[in-house]
């Protein structure tokens, strides 16, 4: 049984799939995390795969960027792959005051300005929000050290259309980030009655270009972040 854009077959998903953008990233987190991990995507090299993490079965996938590919992804795996719970792990840009280049951002609830949620029920301002279960393990598994927001953000369509006035509106509402994924995800979650949950490394901050990352810096939040979402999705 293979849908329009996974091959793998009945039983190759774990319950509980993580998911960054890049399936190079979900290659690498999976090789990390599960040395024995088996691929069971390469459909349009969206490399997916699965291994166990202290004796519990997990998968790593990768989503591509933006509302539509997530929600295909996304779809495919709760609908056909008895899959329970997807854990988005990511990027976003800074857009809150208090928000700094390297702090954890986890998506309790998603604005948005596209259209995929508003077309879901018709006449209503669908409310994308994270599971609570998921988003409390997350947050209790961070370090002492690492600053955690949880809080909105917004996923937008567009990556590089500006709308003028608009981060800093978000800002005044205290939307913490942008990110290009999230509100889908949470939508289709609550379609198929599935958890779902966005974990983010804010690495750039888009009404302050004086806060920067090292590279180095950059790969061990990241590491953070992961430890949340795999807290997250074996909670
Ligand atoms: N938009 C703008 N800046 C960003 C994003 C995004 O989606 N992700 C990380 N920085």
């Amino acid at each position: 049984m293979a849908t329009p854009h996974i091959e793998a077959q009945p039983g190759d998903f774990a319950p509980a799939v993580l998911m960054p953008g890049d399936p190079l990233r979900a290659q690498r987190i999976a090789k990390m995390l599960m040395p024995d991990a088996k691929q069971v995507n390469g459909v349009r090299g969206m490399l997916a795969f699965t291994g166990e993490v202290n004796g519990k079965p997990l998968s790593v996938m990768g989503s591509g960027m933006g509302q539509p590919s997530i929600t295909i992804y996304a779809t495919e795996l709760f609908s056909q792959y008895g899959v329970e719970r997807i854990i988005r792990v990511g990027t976003c840009g800074g857009i809150a005051p208090q928000v700094q280049v390297g702090d954890a951002v986890v998506a309790l609830g998603s604005h948005t300005d596209s259209a995929m949620n508003t077309l879901r029920i018709p006449g209503v301002h669908f409310s994308a929000v994270a599971d609570f279960e998921l988003t409390r393990a997350a947050v209790e598994a961070a370090p002492a050290d690492q600053k955690v927001h949880v809080g909105s953000v917004i996923s937008r369509d567009h990556f590089y259309l500006s709308v003028e006035g608009q981060l800093e509106n978000l800002s005044k509402y205290g939307v913490l980030g942008v990110e290009m994924e999230s509100a889908a995800l949470y939508g289709v979650a609550a379609e198929f009655g599935k958890q779902a949950l966005t974990v983010l490394t804010v690495s750039d901050h888009l009404l302050d270009h004086s806060k920067d990352m090292s590279a180095e810096e950059r790969e061990t939040k990241f590491h953070t972040a992961l430890a949340m979402a795999v807290a997250a999705a074996h909670c």
